[in-house]
C-alpha cells in the first residue's frame, strides 16, 4: 500500500506513522527526518537546507523531488510506503505522479489551536526521531528517549516565529493538495484531534481495516 500523510505541521503525522509502520509493515519515509539527519551529519545537503528549515520555509522543489525519487527507487518500497511530509507543493505532487502511483492520501484534519499546543510542547529524540510531548507524552526518564535512550531535544523550527511561518507556508502551498487529491478520488480524512490511540483507530477505519 502506497500512502501519503498530508496535514499541517504538528498534526501528528510522524507519531501516527510510527504506529502505521507496525500495522502495515511498510517503510516510513519522512522528508523532514531525512533533512534533519543531513543537518546533524553536516553533509552538503544539511548545510544547504539548515537555515531554510530553521526559518520554517520550504526546501526548493528540485532538491526535494530528487531526494524522494532516489529513495523510492530502492527495493524496500516496492510493495508500499508511507510518505510523510511529501509532497508539499503542487509541483512536487505532479512530479511524484510521474514516478510512483499512490493508493491513498490520508488527510489529517485538525484545527490550528491544537496544532499550536502540540508543537509548543514537542520534544524529539536526536537518535531515533521518535516524538514526545511535555504534556501528552512525556519520556519516562527526563530528557531521554523511551525507545533508544537518545537525547530528547526541542527542534529549532519549533520556536514560535518558525511555527507561525510553517503554518503560513502550509496554508499557501500545501493545503491546496487536499483538493488536488480529493479530485482524484484517493483522499481520506482522519480526525487527528483525539489522543493517539483514538487517531490510530480513526486511521484504521479510514483504510477499511477498523
Ligand atoms: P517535517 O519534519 O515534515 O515537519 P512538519 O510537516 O512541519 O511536521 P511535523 O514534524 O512538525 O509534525 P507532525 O505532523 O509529524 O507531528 P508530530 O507527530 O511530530 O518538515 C520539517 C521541515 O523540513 C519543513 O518545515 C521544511 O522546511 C522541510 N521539508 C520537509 N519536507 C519538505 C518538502 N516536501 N518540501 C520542502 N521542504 C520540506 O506531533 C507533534 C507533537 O504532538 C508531538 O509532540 C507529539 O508527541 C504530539 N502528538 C501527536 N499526536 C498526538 C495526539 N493524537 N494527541 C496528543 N499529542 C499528540
Amino acid at each position: 500500500m502506497k500512502l501519503i500523510f498530508l496535514g499541517p505541521p504538528g498534526a501528528g503525522k510522524g507519531t501516527l506513522a510510527a504506529r502505521a509502520v507496525e500495522i502495515l509493515s511498510i517503510p516510513h519515509i519522512s522528508t523532514g527526518v531525512i533533512f534533519r539527519s543531513a543537518i546533524a551529519a553536516q553533509s552538503p545537503l544539511g548545510i544547504k537546507v539548515k537555515a531554510i528549515i530553521d526559518a520554517g520555509k520550504l526546501v526548493d522543489d528540485e532538491t526535494t523531488i530528487a531526494l524522494v525519487k532516489e529513495r523510492l527507487a530502492q527495493d524496500d518500497v516496492k510493495t508500499g510506503y508511507i510518505l510523510d511530509g511529501f509532497p508539499r507543493t503542487i509541483p512536487q505532487a505532479e512530479a511524484l505522479a510521474a514516478f510512483s502511483e499512490v493508493d491513498t492520501v490520508v488527510n489529517f484534519d485538525i484545527p490550528d489551536s491544537i496544532v499550536l499546543e502540540r508543537l509548543g510542547g514537542r520534544r524529539v529524540c536526536r537518535e531515533c526521531g521518535r516524538n514526545f510531548h511535555v504534556v501528552f507524552n512525556n519520556p519516562k526518564k527526563e530528557g531521554l528517549c523511551d525507545y533508544c535512550g537518545g537525547e530528547v531535544y526541542t527542534r529549532d523550527d519549533d520556536r514560535p516565529e518558525a511555527i507561525q511561518k510553517r503554518l503560513e507556508v502550509y496554508r499557501a502551498q500545501t493545503a491546496p493538495l487536499i483538493d488536488f487529491y480529493r479530485n482524484k478520488g484517493i483522499l481520506v480524512d482522519v480526525d487527528a484531534r483525539p489522543p493517539v490511540e483514538e487517531v490510530v483507530e480513526n486511521f484504521k477505519k479510514a483504510l477499511g481495516r477498523g
